[in-house]
């Protein structure tokens, strides 16, 4: 069985003003007419029935419930169940957990790990690759997805890969996750480094084991909190104290980054390169890559009107927006907040979310 497990409990602080802690940029229309979140949940239909689907598994921040559950249901998925975070400890406490669940359910299901936060163009392609990683996840082995890289990009994970294919796969010779600027170039010239894409194919004992080794302080938090959950109709709510004595920390740096320095632990990382469109909307510049274009390389997203302007963003929620002469700027209009950012420090726009947690 594979069974999808959707991590939508994010907050994509990178895409402020839009997203918001209340209602984070997973749960918008950012790359078309329904949520991230629902192309996510929709993104296996019409996959080969040689793979069998679990009810898709969902982690998301408790106050977010009702938002996940009515998209589910706009989406007509009537099969899903949601685990609920009292808080966020990034995406290994949340993996962990789901894979407490499958185990709770008596069952050993490969799962498919999707952040709720990307596009994937091309559905066929994702569909064979998911195909053949659950084959080899099958076996025990961890499968990724890499992307060919075209730019020095900070925000991802790298992943050098050897040569020798076995089933589509290559192995993983090491991962580094978000480089500095100096490392991501050197990686991009080196040629044989590919980009996590952040979806990942595992057996629920295989990752269990990996965080028994690695972090087995964030499994004993995890597995405290999951003995003590409470199950109503869909939603199941972790043991919120237990839960929240782990440790933060993402799937990247507390799994994958170690797994390919333990031979001895018998676990092998594999690397399918993932040729579907795939783009991580992460920040201003990747929605303006998603979207389409007019000749000067505007995206308009809303009422706005240029004049002059080149390879700008312009997003619009309420008011009019207008700009002059704007080269390479993104321009995000909400009610009670506007962001004038250079689309090429984008990922910057993270340091003003700080700077507002701290200042109010
Ligand atoms: N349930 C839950 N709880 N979900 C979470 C949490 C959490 O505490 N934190 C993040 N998520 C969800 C986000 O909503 C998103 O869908 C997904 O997990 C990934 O988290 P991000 O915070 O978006 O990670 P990232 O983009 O910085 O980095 C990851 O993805 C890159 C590709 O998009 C890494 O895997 C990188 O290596 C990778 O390149
Ligand atoms: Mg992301």
């Amino acid at each position: 069985q594979l069974l999808p497990v959707i991590l939508c409990g994010g907050s994509g602080t990178r895409l402020w003003p839009l997203s918001r802690e209340t209602y984070p940029k997973q749960f918008h229309a950012l790359a078309g007419t329904a949520s991230m979140l629902q192309d996510t949940a929709t993104r296996l239909v019409g996959i080969s029935s040689e793979v069998e689907l679990a009810a898709p598994l969902l982690v998301c921040n408790f106050e977010h419930r009702f938002l996940v559950a009515t998209q589910l249901q706009q989406s007509n998925i009537d099969n899903a169940r949601i685990l609920l975070e009292p808080s966020g400890r990034n995406t290994a406490p949340a993996l962990t957990i789901a894979a407490l669940q499958a185990q709770a359910d008596g069952q050993d299901p490969v799962m498919l790990a999707m952040p709720a936060d990307h596009v994937i163009a091309d559905k066929p392609a994702f569909h064979s690759a998911v195909q053949s990683a659950f084959r080899v996840a099958s076996a025990g082995h961890l499968v990724t997805f890499g992307i060919v890289a075209d730019r020095p990009e900070t925000g991802y994970g790298y992943i050098q890969h050897g040569t020798d294919e076995d089933n589509g796969t290559f192995e993983v010779q090491s991962f580094v996750e978000k480089p500095d600027l100096d490392h991501a170039k050197a990686y991009l010239a080196a040629g044989n480094y590919l980009w996590n894409s952040g979806l990942f194919v595992v057996r629920s004992s295989v990752w269990l084991k990996a965080m028994k080794q690695f972090r087995p302080d964030i499994l004993a938090a995890c597995e405290q909190s999951m003995t003590n959950a409470q199950r109503d109709a869909d939603f199941v709510r972790p043991e919120a104290n237990a839960f929240q004595q782990s440790p933060s920390d993402s799937i990247d740096y507390a799994v994958m980054e170690r797994l390919s320095k333990a031979p001895e632990l018998g676990i092998s990382a594999r690397v399918i390169p993932l040729k579907a469109g795939w783009s991580d909307v992460g920040a201003w510049d990747a929605l303006w890559s998603v979207r389409d274009h007019d000749r000067d390389g505007n995206a308009i997203i809303g009422n706005a009107v240029q004049h002059g302007c080149t390879n700008s963003l312009f997003l619009s929620s309420s008011r009019l927006v207008a700009g002059v002469g704007l080269d390479h700027i993104a321009v995000v209009e909400t009610p009670d907040a506007i962001l004038v950012a250079d689309l090429r420090r984008t990922q910057e726009v993270k340091q003003i979310v700080a700077h507002l947690q701290k200042h109010g």
